[in-house]
Order: C-alpha cells, then sequence, then structure tokens
C-alpha cells in the first residue's frame, strides 16, 4: 500500500473470563491475530457477525484497551499501551464515535461545551477562539449556530450523531473509528450521516475504520472491506472484490442471507411491474 496511515500486525487480544464453577477462569480470544494496513484518506469498512471482536479491535486502535499482542502504527508510530504510555498527540491522533451518541453526551452539558471540552484540555486557544471553532465546526457538520447553547436531549438521534463526529474531529485526527455509527439510526437519516461522513473525510483528509454489520451501508462507504470471524480476519479486499466475488465461505453466507438493498434492482422490478 502506497501510503498507509495505520499498520495492524498480528493483533491478539485475549479476556480472562470466569468458567463457571469452582471459580476457573479460561481465556477468550475475542482477536486471535489480525493484521491489516489503511491508506491515507480511505476508509477501510469491517464487518462481521456479532461478537466476531469488531468493537475489541476498535477498542484496541483507539488505545481504550491494550492488547494481548501484536502492534499498532499510526502514521508511522508505534503505539504502546503498556511500557512508556502514550503521548497526548498519539491520543489525538485517533477519535472513536460509537453507535449510540446519547451514552457518551454528558446530559447536563452543552454543545458548545461538548465542542470545545477537546480545545480547553489539549490546546491553549482563548475562550473566544474556541467558541469560534465550535461554531465553525457546527456548520460544518450541518447544524445551526443556535444549536451551540443547546443540551443533548433537545435534539434528535442523527443531529446527536453530528455533535458526537463534530467533537470527534474537532483535533483534527489522523484516525476516525466508527463502531456502528449510524446502526441506531431511521434510514433516510441513516444516508444523510453517511454523506456527511463523505464530505468531512475529503474536507479534513480522514481516514476512517468503519465498523458495520449492514452490506448496504458499507457498500456505500467503503473503499475496502474486511470481514471477520470468531477474531479472525478471514477476507480483505477492496469493496468491488469482496462483493462481487466473495472468496470465504463465512463471507458467502453472510452475503446470501442479507437482502440486496440494491436501488437499481429495486427500481427495475418496480419498472417490470408496470409493464405487466
Ligand atoms: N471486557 C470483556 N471481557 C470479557 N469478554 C469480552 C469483553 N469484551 C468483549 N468480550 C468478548 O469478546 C468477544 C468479541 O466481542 P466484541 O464486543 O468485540 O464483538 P462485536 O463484533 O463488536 O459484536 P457486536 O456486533 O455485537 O457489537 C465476545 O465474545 C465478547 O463476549
Ligand atoms: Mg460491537
Amino acid at each position: 500500500m502506497s501510503d498507509p496511515i495505520l499498520k495492524v500486525r498480528d493483533l491478539k487480544r485475549d479476556y480472562v473470563i470466569s468458567g463457571g464453577m469452582f471459580g476457573k477462569t479460561k481465556l477468550l480470544h475475542a482477536v486471535k491475530g489480525v493484521s491489516f494496513d489503511v491508506a491515507r484518506g480511505s476508509t477501510l469498512a469491517v464487518v462481521g457477525e456479532s461478537g466476531c471482536g469488531k468493537s475489541t479491535l476498535a477498542r484496541m486502535l483507539t488505545m481504550i484497551d491494550p492488547p494481548t499482542s501484536g502492534t499498532i502504527e499510526i502514521d508511522g508510530e508505534t503505539i504502546d499501551i503498556t511500557s512508556h504510555g502514550i503521548t497526548r498527540e498519539m491520543r489525538q491522533a485517533v477519535q472513536i464515535v460509537f453507535q449510540n451518541p446519547y451514552g457518551s453526551l454528558n446530559p447536563r452539558q452543552k454543545i458548545g461545551a461538548v465542542l470545545e471540552e477537546p480545545l480547553l484540555l489539549n490546546t491553549s486557544m482563548s475562550a473566544a477562539e474556541r467558541r469560534d471553532a465550535a461554531l465553525a465546526m457546527l456548520e460544518k457538520v450541518g447544524l445551526p449556530p443556535a444549536h451551540y447553547g443547546r443540551y443533548p436531549h433537545m435534539f434528535s438521534g442523527g443531529q446527536r450523531q453530528r455533535v458526537a463526529i463534530a467533537r470527534a474531529i474537532m483535533l483534527r485526527p489522523k484516525l476516525l473509528v466508527l463502531d456502528e455509527p449510524v446502526s441506531a439510526l431511521d434510514l433516510s437519516v441513516q444516508a444523510q450521516i453517511l454523506n456527511l461522513l463523505r464530505d468531512l473525510q475529503d474536507e479534513f483528509d480522514l481516514t476512517y475504520v468503519f465498523i458495520s454489520h449492514d452490506l448496504s451501508v458499507v457498500r456505500y462507504i467503503a473503499d475496502e472491506v474486511m470481514v471477520m470471524y470468531f477474531g479472525e480476519a478471514v477476507e480483505h479486499g477492496t469493496r468491488d472484490q469482496v462483493f462481487s466475488d466473495p472468496q470465504h465461505d463465512y463471507t458467502k453466507t453472510l452475503f446470501a442471507a442479507t437482502p440486496r438493498a440494491d436501488v437499481e434492482s429495486i427500481k427495475k422490478r418496480l419498472a417490470a411491474k408496470s409493464a405487466a
């Protein structure tokens, strides 16, 4: 890959879980040695069924959870969460957006304060500069300036997700990890948020790791697709490769089980019906 911003090698995460009786413990291998690169400015979609390790991978990439072994390199710097700590710059370089923004937004904090907090903690910007930056970011994510003084409960789910995305990019991260960012939203709102993510990617030169179980979303947003199955990456290729010619049995089953949300085929069906 010409210019990878993210390099992951043989990444593993085990969890010690209680085995039930007699206090025995077992190791659960949530992620079993995953390797991949993501090119700068591109989107890698990670798909796979519930429990296959997608969120575990997301937590390792965003330095929330330490890997059991393996390496993560971001823009040439190795992330070492276990030994000499992580610099503030490294933390700023990677941000995350979760499925449910309500859970990650403080209900007592106005949106302006939500957006200014990363600036307050990490920069020496003045109050006026922070306010200007927050207002500018509101506009970038399609929210009016009047929302600056509102609380999270006054927003719709889609608007809250816009706020969560805005907060995540206030410090201009190199990598944005999105864990099922549109799964809780209505279809029409999903499309708006996906379009917004595309626009922001161009404008801020963002790289996305986009986790989703929804293949129509993946088809829309991904440059490359990685399929996970029981903690392993069983398939990885360009979107067109993976969609047109899935290799692994699991991928074939996954694709066969998912109804095609293919607009063209729906249009054709409707046309055929009205002609009949
Ligand atoms: N903190 C933890 N302690 C113990 N086991 C965990 C922990 N976090 C995750 N697991 C286990 O690791 C496996 C992978 O979980 P993970 O949350 O990464 O799956 P996922 O692919 O994100 O699933 P979903 O699509 O449902 O969000 C699961 O078996 C889960 O039970
Ligand atoms: Mg998950």
